[in-house]
Order: structure tokens, then sequence, then C-alpha cells
């Protein structure tokens, strides 16, 4: 990475001004479900501590409104699970307004090795708007700012990109390792390299399939957004998810991939159903027989065959989004199998965030992955070819 790391300054006895993802899954009474994103943090985190410095931690949780406190979007179940995993106190500055009356009175009292958290960026509606007043207000709590918010790093806001005019700022150590594997995956790769594509949507997957399709050897193409390149493929596709208007997308995406030599696969059966539920009856159809009162939920026995061929031997894979509705387990074979075929290559292996990341960890083969990349949303884009706002941001090497 050509951006400077908490490495590359001093820290000691400094106040660090530290971005995190905090937005983490909350069950209905404001439990943390996955603290994948929290953990993310502790090796910086843990870094600034152990080299003595005053450590004010700060993140967006959810979407609220941003005109104040909301119990909902409160970040002291994060401040909670933090101290637990440090197994050292977390000050919790309570502040309607972040940098309030609490957050200036901790900061100005914090010893070195110390840390604080603020509360939800987003309680403040400058920090979405990247409003000038806010990142200065921000920026006046430290006297170094380190952005380690990969999963943020795609929006230009405040905290995220504004600050950064107004003190040092370097990469953490989360950011620093999504950058450099996912980087590496795209720029240098192993090969074969094998990207697989999956999920409900083609137009949430526009910009990666394009330049993917640079970069891969073979494509894979499953989940939802599938049925659209196989009516593209001149086969009729039933009540499957079909965005009508992508089909031409679609078909340019597979004479791109002819003419760069990229192997496209996709479907060649089906688990069918006549209704969107966990329940409803299902049968496997080939690709080219989608009954009309029908819908694909899942790829077929036959498709995860050769699925799983084609993966054997690989050196690098890809993978973004789900081959099924796998929140259903009658439809969650598929993505199961994949997730077991990429566990057993002997080679790097990068899950883009998101459902595909819950999906691993929810059967279990999360251990066994290189890397699960703890962006969304930021792992889309930057597997798009995109430049993230919140890295671009920081200072040079
Ligand atoms: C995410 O979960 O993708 C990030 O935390 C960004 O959240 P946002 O989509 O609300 O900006």
């Amino acid at each position: 990475m050509n951006k400077k790391t908490i490495e590359d300054v001093e820290v000691r006895g400094k106040k660090v001004l530290v971005r995190c993802d905090f937005n983490v899954p909350q069950d209905s009474e404001g439990n943390i479900t996955d603290d994948t994103r929290i953990r993310g943090a502790l090796p910086t985190i843990k870094y600034l501590m152990a080299n003595g410095a005053k450590v004010i931690l700060m993140s967006h949780l959810g979407r609220p409104k941003g005109v104040g406190y909301e119990k909902k979007y409160s970040l002291k179940p994060v401040a909670d699970r933090l101290s637990q995993l440090l197994n050292s106190n977390v000050y919790f500055a309570e502040d309607g307004d972040v940098v309030g009356e609490n957050a200036k009175k901790i900061s100005a009292g914090l010893k070195d090795g110390e840390v604080m958290l603020l509360e939800n960026l987003r309680f403040v509606k400058g920090e979405t708007k990247n409003d000038k007043e806010f990142a200065k207000k921000l920026a006046s709590l430290g006297e170094l700012y380190v952005n380690d918010a990969f999963g943020t790093a795609h929006r230009a806001h405040a905290s995220t990109a504004g600050v950064a005019e107004y003190l040092p700022a370097v990469a953490g150590y989360l950011i620093e390792k999504e950058i450099s594997v996912m980087g590496k995956a795209l720029n240098n790769p192993d090969r074969p390299l094998i990207a697989i594509l999956g999920g409900a949507k083609v137009s949430d997957k526009i910009g990666v399939i394009n330049n993917l399709l640079e970069k891969v050897d073979k494509l894979i193409i499953g989940g939802g957004m599938a049925y659209t390149f196989v009516k593209a493929m001149g086969m009729e596709v039933g009540k499957s998810l079909l965005e009508a208007d992508k089909i031409d997308y679609a078909k340019e995406m597979i004479e791109k991939a002819k003419s760069k030599g990229v192997k496209l696969l996709l479907p060649v059966d089906t688990v069918v159903a006549k209704e969107f539920k966990a329940d409803a009856e299902h049968s496997v159809v080939d690709i080219n027989s989608i009954p009309a009162d029908a819908m694909g939920l899942d790829i077929g026995p036959k498709t995860i065959e050769l699925f799983e061929k084609e993966l054997k031997g690989a050196k690098t894979v890809i993978w973004n989004g789900p081959m099924g509705v796998f929140e259903m387990p009658a439809f969650a074979v598929g993505t199961r199998a994949i997730a077991k075929a990429l566990s057993e290559i002997d080679g790097t292996t990068i899950i883009g965030g998101g459902d595909s990341a819950s999906a691993v960890k929810q059967l279990g083969y999360a251990d066994k992955m290189t890397h699960i990349s703890t962006g969304g949303g930021a792992s889309l884009e930057f597997l798009e070819g995109r430049e993230l706002p919140g890295i671009a941001a920081l200072n040079d090497k």
C-alpha cells in the first residue's frame, strides 16, 4: 500500500483519533450478534495501547436520523463488548452531539494507553454530509488520525475523509490487510484466478463483473443474478428473479468474456419452487426447462459438480454473493457446497463481505478461508477498481 500506516508515525503520548467500523448487527434487544468488525479493529487498538497512545475511537452504527441521540443506535453495547475483548476499561462518551461535554472531558483526562469511544457519529447530520465544521470538531480531539474502518472506506464522510484534512492521517492494520490481500488478488494474483459472483441483483454487481472480466481466468455466476444471464442466453426463467433492463448488459458481458478469453460459467440446473417460502415444495430442473410458474432458488446438483470441478486447482478465488436463498435451509445447499469447495482449495480464498461473509460464518467455514472482508459495499467498490475516499484521504508514504 502506498499510504502511511500507524507504524510510520510516532504515536507515544499522542491523542490518536481512530475511525473504526463498529456497524455490527444486533438483535431486537440490542445484543451484538456478530462482533467480527470489533475483533477486526483489535490489532490497531492494541498496538496503539501498547505504544502509549491515548486512543479515541469513533464509529457509526446503522442509519440514525442525524438529529441527536437515539437509544437504538447508541454505541454503548459496542463499548461494553470492546472492553470485554480488550480486557481493559473503555470510557464511553455518551453525547448526543458526539463531540460534547463528556467527550471533551474524558479525552482531556486520558492517560497514555487508555481507550475511549465516542457516541454514534451519525447522531450528527454533518457526519454523512462530510461537513467541514463537524470534521474540524472531531479533529480537535486528536493529534493524529488513523482510519481503520475498511467497511466505511467507500463513504466520503466527515470521519472518513473530511477529518484527514486537519490531522496527519494514516491507515490502521485492518485497512492495510484488506487492501493488501484484495489488492494482490486483483493486481498480481497467483493464477488461475477465479471469481464467483452471486446474490440477488445484477445491478449491484455491474461494475464488479466488468472489472473482474479484465482480471480473472474464470468467472462463475450463481444466485439470483444468474437468471438474467440465463435469459440473455435465450432461455426462459419462469418466475425467477429477472432484471429485464439488465439483459443487454448481461449479453455484453457474455461477449466481453469471450473476447477476453475468460471462461464464464452459469448454472446448468436449478432448484425450483412455486413459492418463495422456506417450506415450499421444490424440485431440480435443467436450466433450459424452468417451468413458467416456478422460480429458481438455488443452484442444482449438476451445477455444484461443475463449479466444484472448475474450482479445482485454483490458486486465488474471490467470492461475493450466495448461490441461492441460503437463509432458507432447503435452498442453502449450493452456497454450502461452494463454501466447502473453497475451504479445500490450496491457495488464497477471499470472501467479499456482506451476505457471503455471513453465509461462510453461518455454515462453519470461516476459519478455512484466507480472508473474509469486513466490508460489504466497500469490498464491492474495491473489486470494481474504484478508489475508496477513506483511503484516498490518507497521507502518502
Ligand atoms: C456497511 O455496513 O456496509 C458499512 O458500515 C457502511 O454503512 P452504510 O452503508 O450505512 O454507509
